[in-house]
């Protein structure tokens, strides 16, 4: 290939991901890259940002569409792997320890052992290799590489030694580093390959991006997103070298971007002022602190964290109780804290009590608030004299019914100027535990102790309420602490409306106590550069009433506000003090210098977007998963009304109105503004990549519609999947992402839907082909591994399906373009919904598992092919809750959890017969009278040692028309067969029943 990048050279050619992407790689590094959680690249910027795309998966889209598809698709993928650093001698790189040469020499043959390396002494090695070190005369030996080795042949004989050929690329992905991780080296290995194969003369990849660009857009490339959020595309844009812009509606996710740019991106130099500038900032703020001496006990100990509850009369005694759930402080220094009652004031005394006995922190677990059930109205419980006192929650707020049937409360609304509750409010706030430090003697770290509330504390604790009160007026004047209100959210969650129901909240500044307005308006104050404005943010995250204290063993701290996307009053919270805020203050930011000239951010609407983007990779706002408008105003009440010069043209207001969201007609409007006026700024050979969680069924044509009424078309689509586990939700929590590729549609081509029909079969058998193919092909490459799963071949089908579609203008006299945006009736399909299921269909009939006959294929319900094709992808080792909803979905299956023994997200897995027993073969139930209900509960019996001949009656029973119709005998037979094989290594005890089933039917005398 010669090396010249001459302009426009590819200006035609397709992009490589219209044609393959390694999903299944790419899921597993999405996946790790997701789990590293405060490890990730941007996140000390904001940890509170959901939603964050994985970087690896942004680079890959990036790439994906400037690479071009070659007539070698193999040699593509070799090249885009190496790219990726995905190769072998990319994980060398990447692995925690690459291996020694005398491990080398120890493991591996290696005829000449001196065509790699030089020993000292010279002469004492074996001319081969593997070598026995345990010979005494080796063991001073020195072994190296010789100075003439490349770096490419070194990785791969660390490789070999590693056996990384042997391990699933699963299995190495969780023993590496992450490419970025090792960004300064990966690579060193790959350029000549990458030029060979695309004629560049690339050392770097903005090098390589920009030659990329130039052959096919003439220039650099110039990739824009307008709905940028915290930056992760644009970021890794710029890392990889384009011209970016980014925007988008909300100001707190411009400042992301922003930071991700000029923080994270900015140069070395400017890190090292910042890092100066961040331990300035929190000198200041702990000076000021400290004049007021409010968080120092005066004996060497300084507080780390304050606990505080909510404290309530109960209306039935008369007794101030604390609201306390758990009484533990910390399981790691058994500490509890115990009510003592003091009758005479009618209010209990909190004391706290370390190196508890395991049985009292089991007691302890129970506080005062209790519950029947998990998710209902919460009571208040608490003992005098020997007498229980129950009284809900909703009692003592005063919960009524108004006319209109919605629920009030006698809860005051708090006033701007409140900053703690007054005497009569409902709730009060105590402050019932501290929790201290000192270093130790030594000096190299701290001891800890929690201590009950002294006089003292109270004192300082008067102190900040003094300062507090005498500054709030001023304070929020110049924008040093919040005072806007709080506007309850709308459906599905209407967010902030419990704090203002429950607690009588109005103004964001209300969601914190007089100690974290003190430090965080303080820093606010000092923080008066565009850089240092992230503290403020974080500090806000990191310390608000809705901080919830977590005394779990070895953690006894404070979390984030945005631990979770709820925003609801907690019953007793931690406060940091400024010292336990100096990580998330200061946080060592990660940095990857990157050319700031050439990145631009703004806040505006995604139909502002201006000028020529080349190419565009977005994530837009879909089915309400995160109300970002609704949640980031607890930022911008902090940082609207002083910001840095580089943040104030910006629009410091979520513009709730503007923000598309949801998933009905505004949505899709919304939607449809945003990229018809992309495609207006993208010239004719452009390209997108849209990024959406597939979550309902209904997406493909909510898709389908925004691409035509855009003036787009589909060229292709992939499905990456990121499942994480969370325990902070019941069940599992499953995301997946699909990456649809379009490009501008060109013409007015007219179909009808009759010719459409074969079309789309055509395409979406000559995908399957082709992807199926490509698995075979790439075999070498991938050892026994697919390139594609079943999911990612059936997701190709659905693009194919799309890709047909969204070809065309005009169908059956229609103008797509408008009767995309027709406004839809509820519960009518409309003419562009029939089109999908009839693709989606079309792609599933060409997904028949090996050893079912296609004949009968066709004639099985959703549901037991749903058994059917699940248990095929068990058998290969896939158990991701994923796959089971996508094919649920696919199969148009509803009940498919009563089809589940697990619901575990990487642990999924079918009921076994034995698990049915006699359960689903009701009418209520989706494999009522099918043919594999009947063959599993044969199994079932066989595997309980039933008498064959007993077995079989039944069957013949359980099987509609058994003797009638003989094709439900050759199904059964069909099926017993499929099963055990199938379950050969899941349930080897089934398999064999489901053998004996086969031959009992085999053999039956029939008449
Ligand atoms: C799914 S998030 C993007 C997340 C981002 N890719 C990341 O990794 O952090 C969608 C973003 O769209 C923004 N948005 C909503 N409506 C918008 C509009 N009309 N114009 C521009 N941005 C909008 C939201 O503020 C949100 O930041």
């Amino acid at each position: 290939m010669s090396h010249s990048v001459k302009p426009f050279a590819l200006k035609d050619s397709p992009a490589l991901i219209e044609r393959l992407l390694p999903v299944q790689k790419l899921s597993a590094e999405a996946y790790k890259e997701q789990m590293s959680n405060q490890g990730k690249t941007l996140t000390a910027l904001g940890s509170y940002w959901k939603g964050r795309k994985p970087l690896i998966l942004n680079k890959a889209c990036i790439l994906g569409c400037l690479l071009p598809a070659t007539d070698n698709p193999k040699r593509d993928l070799e090249i885009f792997e190496k790219l990726m650093a995905m190769d072998d001698e990319s994980f060398v790189a990447r692995w925690p320890r690459r291996p020694k040469p005398r491990e080398i020499l120890a493991v591996l043959s290696i005829a000449r052992v001196t065509d790699y390396f030089v020993s000292d002494p010279p002469m004492l090695l074996p001319a081969s290799a593997p070598v026995d070190w345990s010979k005494p005369e080796l063991k001073d030996v020195k072994v190296a590489w010789r100075d003439d080795i490349s770096e490419l042949d070194r990785r791969r004989l660390e490789g070999e030694a590693l056996k990384l050929a042997e391990m699933p690329y699963r299995k190495r992905v969780e023993a590496a580093k992450r490419p970025e991780e090792v960004m300064d080296s990966v690579h060193d290995h790959i350029w000549d390959a990458v030029n060979n194969h695309l004629g560049t003369k690339a050392h770097s990849f903005p090098d390589l991006v920009e030659q990329l660009g130039i052959m096919r857009f003439g220039h650099r490339p110039r990739m824009a997103d307008t709905f940028c959020g915290s930056g992760q595309i644009p970021f890794e844009a710029a890392r990889l070298g384009c011209d970016v812009y980014a925007s988008d509606l909300n100001p707190v996710a411009s400042m992301l971007t922003w930071g991700a740019f000029h923080i994270v991106g900015g140069s070395r130099d400017g890190r090292i002022e910042l890092e100066c500038k961040q331990r300035q900032l929190l000198e200041t703020v702990q000076a000021e602190v400290d004049k007021l001496g409010v968080e120092t006990d005066g004996d060497g100990w300084r507080a780390k964290a304050f606990l505080y509850c909510l404290e309530t009369r109960c209306p039935q005694t008369g007794w101030m109780v604390p609201l306390i759930p758990s009484l533990i402080i910390s399981r790691g220094k058994k500490t509890i804290a115990e009510l003592v009652p003091d009758p005479d004031h009618k209010r209990y005394a909190i004391v706290l009590r370390s190196g508890v006995t395991e049985g009292k922190l089991v007691a302890a677990a129970q506080g005062t608030i209790g519950r029947d059930a998990k998710f209902s109205d919460a009571y208040l419980m608490h003992e005098v004299e020997g007498v229980s006192y129950k009284s809900r929650i909703s009692t003592l707020r005063g919960d009524y019914e108004k006319p209109d049937g919605t629920t009030s409360n006698r809860i005051r609304a708090w006033e701007k100027v409140d900053f703690r509750p007054i005497p009569n409010d409902v709730f009060q706030e105590r402050l019932y535990a501290v929790h201290w430090m000192r270093p130790k003697k030594s000096g190299k770290s701290f001891d800890y102790e929690f201590r009950a509330v002294t006089e003292t504390d109270l004192e300082r604790e008067t102190i900040v309420e003094g300062f507090v009160g005498k500054h709030l007026t001023e304070w929020q004047m110049k924008g040093w602490v919040p005072d806007m209100r709080i506007e309850p959210g709308g459906p599905p969650r209407y967010e902030g409306l419990n704090l203002i129901r429950s607690r009588g909240w109005t103004h964001w500044h209300h969601l914190f106590n007089p100690r974290q307005l003190l430090v965080i308006g303080l820093i606010n104050r000092y923080a008066t550069i565009a850089a240092l404005k992230f503290a403020v943010s974080q500090a806000a995250n990191w310390n608000s009433k809705l901080s919830t204290w977590d005394g779990s063993p070895g953690v006894d701290t404070t979390h984030q506000t945005f631990y979770n996307q709820a925003l609801n009053g907690l019953f007793t919270y931690g406060t940091r003090s400024t010292a336990a805020l100096t990580k998330p203050v200061a946080p060592d930011y990660k940095n990857f210098p990157t050319d700031e000239s050439r990145l631009r951010v703004t806040c505006e609407p995604a139909t502002a977007i201006a000028g020529h983007h080349d190419v565009f990779v977005t994530d837009p706002p879909y089915g309400d998963a995160v109300k970002y408008e609704e949640i980031l105003e607890f930022f911008i009440a902090w940082l609207r009304k002083d910001p840095p010069p580089e943040f104030s043209d910006w629009v410091w207001d979520s513009r709730r109105s503007l923000a598309v969201s949801g998933e009905d007609e505004d949505f899709r409007r919304g939607m449809v503004a945003a990229y018809k006026r992309m495609t207006e700024c993208m010239p004719d050979n452009g390209i997108q990549v849209i990024m959406f969680t597939h979550q309902s069924g209904s997406i493909w044509a909510d898709m389908a519609n925004i691409v035509w009424a855009s003036g787009l078309r589909v060229t292709a689509a992939w499905y990456v999947v990121t499942e994480t586990e969370s325990t902070l939700r019941e069940g599992s929590f499953v995301k997946g992402t699909v990456l649809l590729v379009l490009r501008k549609r060109h013409g007015t081509h007219k179909t009808t839907r009759d010719d459409l029909a074969w079309e789309i079969q055509e395409e979406v058998e000559k995908q399957i082909r082709d992807l199926t193919g490509l698995n075979q092909e790439a075999k070498g490459l991938y050892r026994d591994e697919n390139v594609f799963e079943d999911a990612d071949i059936q997701m190709a089908g659905y693009a194919a399906a799309l890709r047909v579609l969204t070809r065309y203008a005009v169908i059956d006299g229609r103008g797509m373009a408008a009767e995309a945006i027709r406004p839809r009736v509820k519960g009518e399909a409309t003419f562009v919904d029939g089109l999908i299921a009839f693709a989606v269909d079309t792609a599933n009939q060409c997904l028949v598992p090996q050893g079912i006959q296609e004949r009968h294929w066709k004639e099985y319900t959703g549901a037991e092919r749903f058994y059917l094709k699940l248990l095929d992808l068990e058998a290969k080792g896939l158990k991701t809750l994923d796959n089971y909803q996508n094919f649920a979905k696919a199969f148009k299956v509803r009940g498919f959890r009563t089809l589940m023994g697990s619901q575990k997200a990487n642990e999924a897995r079918l009921r076994s017969a034995v698990e049915f027993g006699k359960n689903e073969m009701s009418e209520g139930s989706e494999l009522h009278q099918s043919v594999l209900r009947a063959v599993l509960y044969a199994i079932m019996e066989l595997a309980k040692n039933l008498d064959g001949s007993d077995v079989v009656a039944h069957l013949t029973l359980n099987v509609p028309d058994y003797y009638s119709n003989q094709t439900q005998r050759e199904r059964v037979i069909e099926l017993a067969d499929y099963l055990a094989k199938k379950l050969e290594t899941l349930r080897p005890e089934e398999a064999s029943a489901a053998r004996v089933l086969r031959e009992l039917v085999k053999n039956q005398r029939l008449g």
